[in-house]
């Protein structure tokens, strides 16, 4: 009863300090020691001070400091044995501790050393007054008992505390790197381009005004959508990213404002649209060069009305959803084909945060490249360096896959080398493409090329007929679309 109450004590207690008061507590009630304490020994003073105490007055623990050796609880310590002391009062013991008026006739000491398999923590005493017929052989043993409890409590503290510095140390110093060496806010990069974009988003993302992010593939800009909505006040809430151009035409409505249920023959329950999931946070449209001409008046709708309609709902929905919006398409040209309508542009375009491709800011290459290089050697636990020379070719070769592929290529070389990596490391479109500056094809991760892969194939074997490739593939001619021009892979007509 009295060790299963203070097990439970020990673990549940929010800390070592208070798990060893609740100790003491536990054995006033339950087992009538009006006065006990808990001393560990400091190294760095040399002396037993008490921790925990009950039935002790301020000045009491505030005197009762011992030298290894010193008074009872000093010789408990020294010798690692414990003690029993019956009728305390006729004895001198208690000087130090000046409970020589507070303890009754009768009263008992009991104290073990409060020992680990390899060292001496502390002393743990009691007084207690013993009923006729109760074993003091038995209450000593239990003593020890508890004591073993809180020597394991201890060790398992202090090696949870120790873990916990420990990360918390490391977060501080990747913090405090990154924040130094690579730029604010996560966002990294020097050049005029970058630290300007860090002030806009920083200004943007007070407010609710809608965003459009425009750059080439790769740039950042869903990276950058992320960063607005983690700085803002809406960081708690939801952000929903939408890829316009990879969710099949028939499906995006359904998607984005989900339907209720008997909306359409198969609605069997209703669906929340990513608008409603979104609500009081944001919605990251990404591609919305592909939104459908046919869903473009909705989501113009829900910018003027903000508010929603649901599939098979009669009544509209109110939606709080800030909107950002990326594209890697020119939306002027999109818009004078005909393929995508002012308005709407009008209304998203609110802000424009514009990435400049790699090329165009060199300052920040070195940058990324040793950020990437530091994020894979952690990921991977190696210790691969990026040569001087490497550098400059990075700040030549004209990345026509942007920051994506500048971390592709890292990662690919962390995994792939060791020591230090030399330009005859590099793979060899990358010295072809410092010399030749033709754009080369992004480079894909390893995923990508295998799906890259899949595509060139599907293609070659229908003739370049593009609907029985994405037939073929089991993709829309849409998803299809979308990834050669993702991939860059020439389509040839016959
Ligand atoms: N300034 C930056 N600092 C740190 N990481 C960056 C920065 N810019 C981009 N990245 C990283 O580069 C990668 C590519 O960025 P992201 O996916 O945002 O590009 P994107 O413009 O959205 O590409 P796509 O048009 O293909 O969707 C991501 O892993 C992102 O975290
Ligand atoms: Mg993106």
């Amino acid at each position: 009863m009295l060790t299963s109450k203070i097990g439970e004590a020990l673990v549940k207690a929010p800390s070592f300090e208070s798990a060893l008061n609740e100790v003491l507590k536990i054995l006033y009630s339950y087992w009538d020691v009006r006065h006990s304490f808990i001393s560990f020994f400091d190294p760095e003073s040399q002396t037993l001070k008490i921790v925990s105490a009950f039935g002790l007055t301020k000045e009491q623990i505030r005197r009762a400091i011992f030298k290894k050796g010193e008074g009872m609880v000093g010789k408990v310590f020294k010798n690692e044995l414990p003690v029993l002391l019956q009728d305390l009062e006729e004895k001198g013991y208690l000087n130090k501790l000046g409970l020589k008026d507070v303890v009754e006739r009768g009263t008992s000491f009991l104290a073990v050393p409060l020992k680990t398999a390899d060292q001496v923590l502390g002393v743990f005493g009691v007084f207690k007054k013993f009923k006729e017929g109760e074993s003091k052989e038995k209450a000593l043993e239990l003593l020890q008992t508890l004591g073993t409890f809180i020597s394991i409590t201890y060790l398992i503290n202090k090696k949870h505390s120790q873990e916990r510095a420990f990360w918390e140390e490391e977060k501080k110093l990747l913090t405090q790197t990154l924040y130094e060496n690579f730029g604010q806010e996560g966002i990294i990069g020097k050049s005029l381009a970058i630290q300007n974009l860090i002030k806009l988003v920083k200004k943007v993302a007070q407010t609710t005004a809608n965003v459009l992010i425009t750059g080439e593939s790769g740039t950042g800009k869903s990276f950058i959508a992320k960063a607005i909505h983690f700085l803002s006040p809406r960081k708690n809430k939801p952000f929903v990213a939408v890829n316009c151009a990879a969710i099949p035409e028939t499906l995006l409505e359904a998607e984005l404002f989900g339907y209720e249920k008997g909306a359409f023959t198969g609605a069997f329950t209703s669906k929340k649209g990513k608008f409603e999931l979104a609500d009081g946070g944001t919605i990251f449209l990404d591609e919305i060069g592909d939104l459908p001409l046919a869903l473009q008046p909705k989501l113009l709708k829900v910018l003027q009305e903000r508010e929603i309609e649901k599939l098979g709902r009669e009544e509209p929905i109110k939606v709080d959803v800030r909107i950002i919006a990326a594209t890697n398409r020119p939306l002027e040209e999109l818009i004078k084909e005909g393929h995508f309508r002012e308005d709407l542009y009008y209304r998203l375009n609110v802000i424009t945060l514009h990435l400049p491709p790699l090329r165009e800011r060199q300052e920040d290459i070195p940058l990324l490249a040793e950020y990437f290089l530091y994020k894979f050697n952690r990921r991977y636990e190696k210790e691969v360096f990026l040569s001087p020379e490497v550098i400059e070719i990075f700040k030549k070769y004209p990345w026509p896959g942007n920051v994506r592929e500048l971390e592709n290529l890292i990662e690919r070389l962390v995994i792939l080398s060791e020591g230090v990596i030399l330009p005859t490391d590099l793979p060899g479109y990358i010295l072809k493409g410092i010399t030749s500056h033709e754009k080369e094809p992004p480079l894909p991760s390893f995923i990508e090329d295998k799906e890259k892969e899949e595509i060139v194939k599907a293609l070659e074997k229908t003739g370049y007929v593009k609907s029985r490739a994405a037939k073929l593939l089991g993709l829309t001619l849409r998803q299809l679309d979308y990834r050669i021009k993702k991939y860059n892979i020439p389509v040839t007509r016959y």
